[in-house]
């Protein structure tokens, strides 16, 4: 059964901030887009490597809700995962985030 697992303070990802996290062997960005969360795998379905970051480690910077891959330019939208321009064809995973207590809490399911 999926559950709800805490990765940081909310006040830790201030509105246009983000952060990676390592959830349960998954690498999962957590964006902060004017006030609201959202949650998606660091992996670029056109090679399985980083997607929020470029070769130097660099942060991907966000344009509105999209991030567009460091290495050959496929966009995503953060909101759903879909993906919005070729060449990668598949959608990255998108989970579901929440706020309790003051603490932003995932559910990456199984
Ligand atoms: S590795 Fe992301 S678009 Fe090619």
């Amino acid at each position: 059964m999926a559950e709800w697992l805490t990765v940081c303070a909310a006040e830790d990802i201030p509105t246009g901030a983000r952060e990676v996290f390592d959830v349960d062997g998954r690498w999962v960005a957590v964006f902060n887009v004017d006030g609201q969360y959202y949650a998606i795998e660091d992996v670029c379905t056109h090679d399985g490597n980083a997607l929020t970051e470029d070769a130097q480690g660099r942060p991907v910077p966000l344009e509105g809700y999209e991030i567009a891959c460091p290495r050959h330019g496929a966009r995503f939208d953060v909101r759903t995962g879909k993906v919005l321009r070729a060449p990668a064809l598949r959608d990255v995973r998108a989970f579901p985030v929440r706020v309790q207590d003051g603490m932003i809490q995932l559910n990456v399911g199984t």
